[in-house]
């Protein structure tokens, strides 16, 4: 599963940076051609199988299970906002540069538009939508982020907050530079940056002790 820029590695092996690489490169051939060695011949598809052909994947999010048919090359993002109507994450860049489609893939944070979503299977989820108490009281983190006015128009946001949870969580909101290095793949065109620094060390505290 794909993680932030400069943030660690991946966790899962296959992830579709990878796989458009390997397509870009000519890698592709190798790598299923490894792949086919390994399989059973109960896992190997047939001959003539259109990858475009909607299989069923079970993706938990937000505490919730769904059962969808998708296109095995479907971005998890793209499954989230186009099949689920999650479209509380946001797509900027599509390229994983800019941080607005982030979401928390078993509680760390992941690109979604760099993950496929049938490598999520198995994983739970959440999106910006799942953040909330179930009462409907914000997180602390939506709160600090209401209290210190850390956006404008609002479009990175999401993604923005399920950085900065990460960011306390994985320790890494001790001071000013911490938060900032850790925030910097999220990127925000309305400079909202000394606000968003601001609503992290809010937010630390009462995300810590919860
Ligand atoms: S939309 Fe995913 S990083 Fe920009
Ligand atoms: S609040 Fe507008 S892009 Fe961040």
């Amino acid at each position: 599963m794909a993680d932030h820029p400069g943030t660690g590695k991946s966790r899962l092996s296959l992830h579709r940076r990878g796989f458009l690489t390997a397509a870009a490169t000519g890698a592709t051939a190798a790598v299923v051609a490894r792949g086919a060695e390994a399989q059973t011949s109960e896992a190997t598809p047939a001959a003539g199988v259109n990858p475009r052909t909607p299989r069923p994947v079970t993706l938990s999010v937000n505490g919730q299970t769904h059962e969808i048919g998708l296109d095995a090359r479907t971005s998890l993002l793209d499954a989230l906002r186009d099949h689920l109507r999650l479209t509380g994450t946001k797509k900027g860049c599509d390229h994983g540069q800019c941080g607005a489609c982030t979401v928390h893939i078993d509680g760390k944070r992941a690109l979604s538009c760099m993950s496929f979503a049938v490598m999520a299977e198995g994983h739970e989820i959440t999106t910006i939508e799942g953040l909330a108490a179930p009462a409907g009281d914000l997180h602390p983190m939506q709160q600090a982020f209401v209290d210190q006015d850390a956006f404008q128009c609002g479009y990175c946001t999401p993604g923005q907050i399920m950085s900065a949870v990460a960011c306390v969580k994985e320790g890494h909101a001790e001071n000013d530079d911490d938060i900032r290095e850790f925030m910097s793949g999220n990127l925000c065109r309305c400079a909202a940056y000394p606000n968003i620094v601001a609503a992290v060390k809010q937010a630390r505290d009462a995300i810590r002790e919860g």
